[in-house]
C-alpha cells in the first residue's frame, strides 16, 4: 500500500514506528504544518526513522533532506504520487482535502475528528457518498473512543437493525477521570489538577471542561446513526463562571477551587439519591434530546461503574427490545489509536 500520511504528531509518528519495517506499507508522502515531503519510490524504513527522529526533536518536515525526496508547501502535493491510501492523523480541517482524495480514487483512514464533526451533517453524508460512489474505503473508526469499536458497532446496527435509538456515553477521558475522582472524595480542583498531571487534558484544560470534544463525538455518533445532528443542537452544560473563562490558563487554575463547594454538593446530592455524579453524553434520537454534562447516574446503570479515564458507551439498538450493548476501555491514547488505524489499514489491504 502506498501511503500518504497527513500529520506527523504523536499518533502519526507512532504509526510510522509500528509499520515502517512492514513491507506492506510504503510511505510515499508525509505532511506537517511546514509542508509536504514526497518520494515516488517510497521512503525506506531507515529514512522513515530519520523522519521520526527529526520530528521527535521538534524539527519540521520542510527541513528534511535525504537527497532524493521532494519538499513543497502544499498538502495537496502529497496526492500526486500514485497513493493508495491517505492516513489523516492531523489536527486540521481536512474535509476538502479528503473529498479531493476520494474523488481521485484514494482510500482514506484517519483519526482526525474535524472533517466529520466541524462540518454540516449534509457534508458528512456527501463524504461517505463520495467514498461509495468511487468504491473506496473511508475508515473513521478511531475518531470516537479510539480503538473500542463504537462507530463500527453503530454502523453495523444501521445496516442490519434499524440503527440505535439511544446512546449514553462517557466520551471524554478527562471528564470521566474528574467525575470518578470526585466520587472517590477528591475536590473538583484536586481532580482537575490530577487530570492535568496525568496528561489527560488539552494544554488549556478549560477546553475539556467546556465539553467541545464530547460534543464533537456525539455529533459523529449521531451522524453515523444516520441522524443529521449539528453541534449547535447539542446542549453542553457550561459550568465555568466568567472569572475562570476570561483569564490566563495559570490564573484559571489558581482560582479553580471557587467551584469546589458547588461540585461537592452536587456529588453529595447524587449520593443521597442513590446515584453517582458522572459526566456523560445522552443522545435520545426518538425524543431529539442531545445533552452533555454532569448527571446523576443510578448505581445499577452501566455508566456508574466507569473508572479512571476510561470511556464507556452504552447504546440501545432499535430492535434489541430495550437491552443495551456497552463498550468500555481506554477511549484515547497514542497506542490504542495507532492500533485502530492499523486495523483500518489491514482491513483495506485484505
Ligand atoms: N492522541 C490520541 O489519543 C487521539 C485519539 C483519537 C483521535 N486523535 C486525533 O488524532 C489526530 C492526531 O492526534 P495527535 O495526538 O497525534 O495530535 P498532534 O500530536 O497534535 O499531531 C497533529 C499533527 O497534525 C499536523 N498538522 C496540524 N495542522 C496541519 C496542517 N494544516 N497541515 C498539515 N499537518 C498539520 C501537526 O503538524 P506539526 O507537527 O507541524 O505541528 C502534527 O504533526 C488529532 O486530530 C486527534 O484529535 C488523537
Amino acid at each position: 500500500m502506498r501511503i500518504a500520511l497527513i500529520g506527523a504528531g504523536k499518533v502519526g509518528l507512532e504509526l510510522i514506528r509500528q509499520t515502517a519495517t512492514n513491507p506492506m506499507h510504503k510511505y510515499v508522502g508525509i505532511t506537517d504544518t511546514s509542508g509536504t515531503v514526497t518520494k515516488y519510490s517510497g521512503f525506506t524504513p531507515d529514512e522513515m526513522m530519520g523522519l521520526v527522529a527529526l520530528k521527535s526533536r521538534g524539527g519540521k518536515l520542510k527541513d528534511y533532506d535525504d537527497g532524493g525526496s521532494h519538499v513543497t508547501q502544499r498538502m495537496e502535493d502529497v496526492l500526486g504520487n500514485n497513493v493508495d491510501v491517505v492516513v489523516d492523523v492531523s489536527s486540521h480541517q481536512t474535509y476538502g482535502f479528503l473529498m479531493a482524495a476520494l474523488e481521485s480514487g484514494i482510500n482514506v483512514v484517519g483519526s482526525n475528528k474535524l472533517p466529520y464533526a466541524d462540518t454540516r451533517a449534509a457534508d458528512f453524508r456527501r463524504l461517505f457518498a463520495k467514498a461509495k460512489e468511487k468504491g473506496k474505503v473511508l475508515d473513521n473508526r478511531t475518531v470516537v473512543s479510539a480503538n473500542l469499536g463504537t462507530l463500527v458497532r453503530i454502523q453495523e446496527f444501521v445496516s442490519t437493525a434499524g440503527g440505535v435509538s439511544y446512546i449514553r456515553g462517557g466520551l471524554s477521558g478527562t471528564m470521566g477521570y474528574i467525575s470518578w475522582r470526585m466520587d472517590q472524595g477528591a475536590s473538583f480542583s484536586q481532580a482537575v489538577n490530577e487530570a492535568i498531571s496525568e496528561g489527560y487534558t488539552e494544554t488549556d484544560f478549560r477546553i475539556d471542561l467546556k465539553g467541545m470534544d464530547s460534543a464533537r463525538k456525539a455529533v459523529i455518533m449521531a451522524r453515523t446513526n444516520n441522524v443529521p445532528l449539528e453541534v449547535s443542537a447539542v446542549n453542553v452544560e457550561q459550568f465555568l463562571p466568567p472569572e475562570l473563562e476570561n483569564v490566563s490558563v495559570e490564573e484559571a487554575l489558581k482560582n479553580l477551587a471557587a467551584l469546589d463547594k458547588q461540585m461537592k454538593s452536587r456529588v453529595e446530592r447524587a449520593k443521597q439519591n442513590g446515584s453517582t455524579l458522572r459526566y456523560v453524553g445522552e443522545l435520545d434520537f426518538d425524543k431529539w434530546v442531545f445533552e452533555i454534562g454532569f448527571k446523576e447516574i443510578p448505581l445499577d446503570d452501566p455508566q456508574a461503574s466507569t473508572k479512571n479515564s476510561w470511556n464507556k458507551v452504552t447504546m440501545f439498538p432499535r430492535y434489541w427490545n430495550g437491552q443495551p450493548l456497552s463498550v468500555e476501555g481506554p477511549g484515547a491514547g497514542i497506542n490504542v489509536t495507532t492500533q485502530g488505524l492499523m486495523a483500518g489499514l489491514y482491513e483495506l489491504a485484505s
